[in-house]
């Protein structure tokens, strides 16, 4: 079904319990362990703790201003890297790559795996799955976290040539041999066929994080350009961590990083209408001098 779903075979596809699971056994099987994993220093959390779970170096690749990734940072002498990781569109920032620049990433790191985390990628990223027929080396991890809503029921899957697929069902083979359960599979595959469904909701987020962008920038806020369910925002006047105190307070969770380059950000998810009416509120008050 998921083969079906993205014009691949079945060959090409491994499924695990959440694509956190999948990553983990990507990092374990895919990434050369004595070399250097390149990821940018703005990412997913989990990318430095696989890496030292399985002691594997990583090697933070600073962003650039506006947190924008740049892929020729990413160039390196053959046989220097052990594997590339990056989130498109990124976490926490939202901002996504344009494919032609996944492609001259591919293109600078030949020789090893070239991991894209596409957890967002339904919100308004363009995916890498098209470019699998072409690159040996690259590997897309999708979930049904996110845009299908289906965080409880732990479906990640990754796409690649049916080598590096090969590779991660060993490992995985070797840590739990069983398949997904009944209830995972079911549900994905309801999911799967409910594309109408699927893709109203997407546009609904999209629509709904528009109008919260909107509202943010009305009330001061630098926001970035967000292609995910999430905007990553900074105000020039008032701490971030104060103002996710301030807003926990009334019951509205959003998230304060305590870390270095984004501790003046905060990631606020798209609720509905409604959730992000409420912030807004909040925030108007919060804000008036
Ligand atoms: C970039 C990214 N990748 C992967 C995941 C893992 O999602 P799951 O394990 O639920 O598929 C998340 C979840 O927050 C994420 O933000």
């Amino acid at each position: 079904m998921i083969a079906t779903h993205h014009g691949l075979v079945p060959d090409q596809v491994f499924v695990g319990n959440g694509s956190d699971e999948v990553l983990a056994h990507a990092f374990q099987a895919l990434f050369q362990h004595g070399l250097p994993v390149l990821m940018p220093d703005v990412s997913y959390s989990f990318y430095p703790v696989y890496c030292r779970l399985y002691g594997i170096p990583h090697e933070p690749v600073p962003v650039r201003a506006g947190f924008r990734i740049d892929v020729r940072d990413y160039a390196r002498p053959a046989g220097k890297v052990g594997g590339v990781v990056l989130a498109n569109p990124n976490a926490p920032t939202g901002i996504a790559l344009p494919l032609s620049d996944i492609e001259a990433l591919l293109r600078l790191q030949p020789d090893c795996v070239v991991l894209v985390d596409e957890a967002y990628v339904d919100f308004g990223g363009d995916s890498a799955v098209r470019l699998i027929d072409r690159y040996p080396n690259l590997l897309v991890v999708q979930t049904l976290s996110k845009s299908r809503g289906l965080a409880g029921l732990r479906v990640g899957y990754a796409l690649g040539q049916a080598d590096l697929i090969e590779a991660l069902a060993r490992v995985k083979d070797s840590f739990n041999s069983y398949p997904l359960d009944r209830l995972a599979q079911a549900g994905a595959v309801a999911s799967f066929k409910a594309d109408a469904y699927f893709r109203e909701t997407c546009a609904r987020v999209v629509r709904s994080r528009e109008r919260l962008v909107a509202g943010l920038r009305a009330r001061g806020f630098e926001v970035l350009p967000s292609a995910a369910n999430f905007v990553f925002a900074t105000h020039p006047t008032h701490d971030a961590g104060e103002l996710a105190q301030h807003l926990r307070d009334q019951a509205i969770l959003v998230r304060h990083f305590k870390l270095p380059r984004i501790e003046q950000h905060l990631r606020i998810s798209v609720g509905t209408d409604a959730e992000c009416t409420r912030l807004l509120e909040a925030l108007r008050v919060l804000l008036a001098p």
